[in-house]
Parts: structure tokens; sequence; C-alpha cells
């Protein structure tokens, strides 16, 4: 969703702003901006108190809808910007105009602000600024922030932040400068993740790493209720109460050639083909051969609490909650656990029962959606213990949870999520591997599950390898405009995820189902025009399947199964077949569902889409 991104320091800061929102472009907006500090000259007398002595100084905001390219077209090429701010927006309140996207400035143009999350009590705030004479320019929430801050500013603008903050209510991650504090920044948080990056005799702010990782690989993570003050020579945080908080400057681990596309046309492909090494990752150090068991230290919790875990819960969104169902699945039959997966938007408001043995896991990979995180607190309130599953490291759920495991799938950076999502399966195995070696699973049977869980890195390799393939298939049915995705048992999620993936890239409409469920409803669909696309694999349900799928050939629906290689009775029933290589069915998810995000891949290409940044949507959904 929305982008910040700030500089302070002693090179030009136009450039750097706009390079750190091309970096964020990939969390999908709708409208860019920035506002730079031009430096006028020295001058003796200051002005308000406690006010730097400049004169002249001013902001400039240029802001444009459309892409950060468009805005790059309106930005004069010698701008130079001593110090600024700069934003992608991704609408909520006010349409896709310019005059909406932000930096806002406040009425006398020498405040301005970049604001991610929601000010709910806008309305009041607005009208009580209106009824003292301010004249609002745009419809957003955010407008009211620069106005409130101006109307405390008495020439210290941190003070005037912390006094302006404490009348919003909502989530707000912001960055603030004003004209006559050249080289300065103001940062808030609540809700809303906004990191420092400290640089050598600069400093940078914004609302994720990847948007000055080229700058920097020091950061300092915010906490909400956190305020900083950032100037090229360092950086000092505070709570808004003016205590001082003290932070530790973390290392970013990752490569900038992780957030770039190197030979590939899209990040989505290259995350697709990324897979092999990211599942290694997720598994690396993680197995322990010697007690054919998995060690997750990052867990927090001492054997007797795991032993004693009754129920498992997995909270989540969209690709991570179809993660938290596979999850769930093999739990229950494995380790014996009953175990559920819930939908974070519906969990959170449905006063949940909070049982003392159960185990909560908050499944995200940005660690970051709103959802997930508001349910969780909930359940903390309550008294449950929640562990997190994340990729981004320093992300909100990450630190707010108990403990937990890092994915390490590295950024994700196309939207429709991938490479994370098989590394969450890697996570969920290898605690359902801890859980079930706890209780009944055997020696012998834990080592076998070892070993197949080693083999997928190498057999997910071999199903990329039948890419032309699966871009054959994709091409000859790209043109429908209704798909139906079919599975049974793991492969239930397998089919949700695969609808989820082939709908919001290619916008064809796609529906995921178990596939015992379609003789109750969806069969009324099946038409030579309805592509069902089942997956099939040599487990105890596939005859129960092999039945599914004649049902629909019966009424004339075309058949793509997704099956394993020789299984000639199932290629032979449908009209396309693709062949995963053989192995323990309990590891299918993780080869079948590469087949459907490249057959997603390739419809979204085949139909000019734009891959990486799907319409309407955002990576990091951090508003409910
Ligand atoms: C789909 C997709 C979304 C996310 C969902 C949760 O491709 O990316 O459905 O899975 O918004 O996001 P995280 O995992 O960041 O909590």
């Amino acid at each position: 969703m929305c982008g910040i991104v700030g500089y302070v320091g002693p090179r030009r800061a136009t450039p750097i702003l706009l390079e750190g929102l091309k970096r964020l472009e990939y969390r999908g907006y709708d409208s860019a901006g920035i506002a730079v500090g031009l430096a006028g000259s020295a001058s003796e007398e200051g002005g308000a108190k406690g006010a730097p002595k400049a004169s002249g100084n001013r902001l400039q905001v240029i802001k444009k809808i459309g892409k950060i390219a468009a805005l790059r077209a309106v930005v004069p090429k010698d701008l130079p910007g001593d110090w600024g701010i700069g934003h992608t927006r991704w609408a909520t309140h006010g349409g896709v105009t310019d005059a909406n996207a932000h930096p806002h400035l406040d009425a006398s143009g020498k405040i301005a602000v970049v604001h991610n999350g929601i000010i709910e009590n806008y309305r009041p705030l607005r009208e009580m600024l209106e009824k003292d004479g301010v004249r609002f320019a745009s419809e957003t929430d955010t407008e009211v922030i620069p106005n409130l801050i101006a109307r405390y500013y008495e020439g210290d603008l941190e003070a005037a932040v912390k006094a302006a903050l404490g009348h919003f209510e909502g989530t707000y991650g912001i960055a603030v400068i004003h004209a006559d504090h050249p080289g300065l920044i103001v940062g808030a948080r609540n809700g809303s993740p906004l990191v420092v990056g400290v640089g050598e005799g600069e400093m940078l702010l914004a609302s994720d790493v990847t948007a000055m990782i080229s700058h920097t690989r020091q950061v300092v993570y915010l906490n909400d209720g956190e305020v900083v003050v950032i100037e090229p020579s360092g950086y000092r945080t505070t709570g808004r109460d003016d205590r001082p908080v003290d932070k530790k400057v973390d290392q970013v681990t990752w490569e900038l050639n992780n957030i770039e596309k190197g030979d590939y046309p899209c990040y989505m492909e290259k995350e697709i083909f990324e897979q092999p090494e990211s599942i290694a990752r997720a598994l690396s150090g993680r197995i322990d051969r010697e007690t054919a068991s998995a060690k997750l230290g990052g867990l927090n919790l001492d054997k007797r609490r795991l032993r004693e875990v009754g129920r498992v819960h997995v909270i989540a969104a969209g690709t991570s909650w179809h993660a938290g169902l596979v999850g769930a699945g093999l739990l229950e039959s494995l380790a014996r656990i009953p175990a559920s997966a819930e939908l974070a938007s519906e969990l959170r408001y449905r006063n949940p029962v909070v049982e003392k043995d159960s185990l909560w896991f908050a499944v995200s990979q940005s660690g970051e959606t709103a959802d997930t995180l508001y349910a969780m607190r909930e359940i903390q309130r309550k008294g449950g213990t929640v562990l997190g599953v994340c990729n981004v490291v320093g992300s909100t759920i990450a630190r707010e949870s108990e403990g937990g495991v890092y994915v390490h799938s590295g950024p994700e950076i196309a939207v429709a999520s991938t490479k994370a999502f098989t590394s969450q399966l890697a996570a969920l195995y290898l605690f359902t591997l801890q859980q079930a070696r706890m209780r009944d699973l055997s020696m012998e049977e834990g080592l076998r599950f070892i070993e197949a869980l080693e083999a997928v890195p190498g057999a997910v390799k071999k199903v990329l390898g039948g890419r032309d393939e699966l871009q054959r298939i994709a091409k000859k049915y790209s043109h429908a405009t209704d798909f139906l995705f079919l599975g049974r048992g793991l492969m239930y999620p397998i089919a949700l995820e695969g609808a989820l993936k082939l709908k919001e890239i290619s916008y064809i409409h796609a529906e995921g189902y178990a596939s015992g469920e379609i003789k109750h409803g969806p069969i009324a669909l099946v038409s030579p025009e309805v592509p069902s696309v089942f997956v099939v694999p040599d487990d105890g349900l596939r005859e129960k399947t092999i039945s599914n799928m004649r049902e629909i050939k019966a009424r004339g629906g075309p058949v793509i199964a997704i099956g394993v290689e020789g299984d000639g009775e199932v290629a032979s029933i449908a009209d396309d077949f693709f062949g995963v290589p053989k192995g323990d069915p309990r590891f299918y998810p993780f080869t079948m569902i590469v087949p459907l995000q490249l057959i997603a891949y390739f419809c979204a290409l085949e139909l000019g889409r734009d891959v990486d940044q799907p319409r309407n949507l955002a990576k990091s959904v951090t508003v409910e």
C-alpha cells in the first residue's frame, strides 16, 4: 500500500526520493509525489521562538497520479532539493487525483506531510480547522495533519508534531518537514511501519527498507508511539511524552540484487523460479537428523509448553491463509493436533474463544497486514500465545509476537505471492514435524519425513523445467472468462491458491472449490467455455477426484489436470495434463502449486496484464 521515503544529507534529495519511490512501487499505488526543501540565504534574525536562523527557505511540492515515471516527467531535471520526503499513495479517502496525492501542505505552505494509514476522526478535526479559517485543498484525511501541526508550531517542529499527534485516532506512519528547518525530518509511527536508515553523514526514513537499501543497510525499526527526528548527523527517538527511547541498529542481511529483476522480465517470474533456493533457505539449519525432528529456536517456548499444545490456530489472509490451511491439515493428520486456519479479518470481530492450551500462528509474508495484526492483538489481549511466521525481518507482526519462525524467502516484490507461500509451507511442515515427534511419530517415520522434505527443492526445480509446456497450456485457455480450480484434502487449499493467483494477475474470474463440493452448486457453471483445473495427486483421494473429473467431462467442460508424472489414467481423462515428479503425497502442495503459479503467470502475460502490479492490489495491506 502507500509508501514513504525521506532524505536528509549532503546529496541532492530529489533523485534519492525518486529512486526510493521507484523501489516502493511494488507495494501498489495510484499516485506519487515529493516535497523538497529549497534552502534560501541565512539570516541574522531567527524565525519563531526556537526556530533555526534561516530565511527564504521554501518547500516545493510536485505530485502526480499514475506511475513514478509520470511524476519523474514533471519534476524539473535540475531541482536540487536539500532535504525532502516522498510518497506513493493507494487511495482510501478521496479519489485518485493530483490534489489528493501526498505530500500535503498546511495552509501556510511551510509544513509538508506524507502519511500512511487512516486518520479515522479526520472529519471533526477538519470541521474544527475550517471554522478557524483553514481552507483545504484535498478530500483526504491526511490534510488535517499538517494543519494541526501548524496550529501548535511555535518554532519547535518536533514539539508541534507531538502535540498534534494527541488528536489523531486511527493509524499513521508520517514524515514531516518544515521550510524553516532545513535538513530535518520528524517521523512518527502508530500502526504503520517506519524505519530509519542510518548512513554516513546522511539519514533516511522510509516505510520499508527496500526504499533505502541502495544507500544504507543499517536500520532502526520504530515502534508504535515513537517519534524520531533525523538530521544528517544522526537521529533521536522519543516517546510522545518526550521520554528518550534507546533503539537497536539492525543490519539488513539481503542484497540489492534480491530486489532487482536481473534477466527476468517480471519479478513474479523471478520469484517463482527462485523457489528451489527459497524453500531450501527456509529449511536450512532447522533439521535435526539425530532426533529426527526440527529445531525452531525462535519459537521461544520450552519443551513442556510445546508438548502441552492442545490446539493450533493459524491467523492469516489471502495466500498466507492458504498456506495456513495446508499447515493445519498436515498438523491434524501427522501430529494429531486439532488445527484450523482462520481468516484474520473474520476472527478479529468474532469474539474468539482463546483456550489455555491453544497456540496461535500469525502467518504473514509482509508481517504488516492490518487484518492479521489486529486479530493477533485481539488474541494476545485474551491471553493467547501468538507466534509469527513472517518473511519480512523486523516487521510488526514478527516483533509483536512472542516468538516465531522467519521464512527467509528474501524480498518478495511481485504483488502476487509465490515464493513466500512455499516457504511458509516449509516453516509449517517443520513445526508439524517437531510436534509429531513430541507425540507419537516414530524416529523412522520422522526420518522419512525429513528425507521427503529435503527432496522438495529438487522436485520443485524439476517442475520448473516444465515451463514451456505450462506456457502452452496457459495460452490455449487464456481467453476463457471463468475458471474452476478443484482439489481435495491438502489439494483443496492449493486449488484455492491457484484460483487466487489466476484472478489477481490475469483478472480472469476463477473459483477454487473442494472437488467434492462441485455437485452442490458450482457444477452448474460447467460448459465448454469454462475450463476446470484439477489438482490430482496419487494419494488416497485420487479415485474420488477422478470421479469428479469425469463429472465435468460428461458435461462438456474442458479439464486441465495437474497430476503425477506417468499417471496415464488422469492424463487420458484430461484435455491437458501436466505431471509433477512422483513423491510422498504429503509434500505435493509444494510441487503442485508451482504449475498453477506458472499457468496464472502465462495467462496474465498472454493478456498483456501488468503482472507485478495488478490493478487495485497492494503488496502490504496495512488498512482493514
Ligand atoms: C496474494 C497475496 C495476498 C496476501 C495477503 C496477506 O497473492 O499476496 O493475498 O497473501 O494480502 O499478505 P501477508 O502475507 O503479507 O500478510
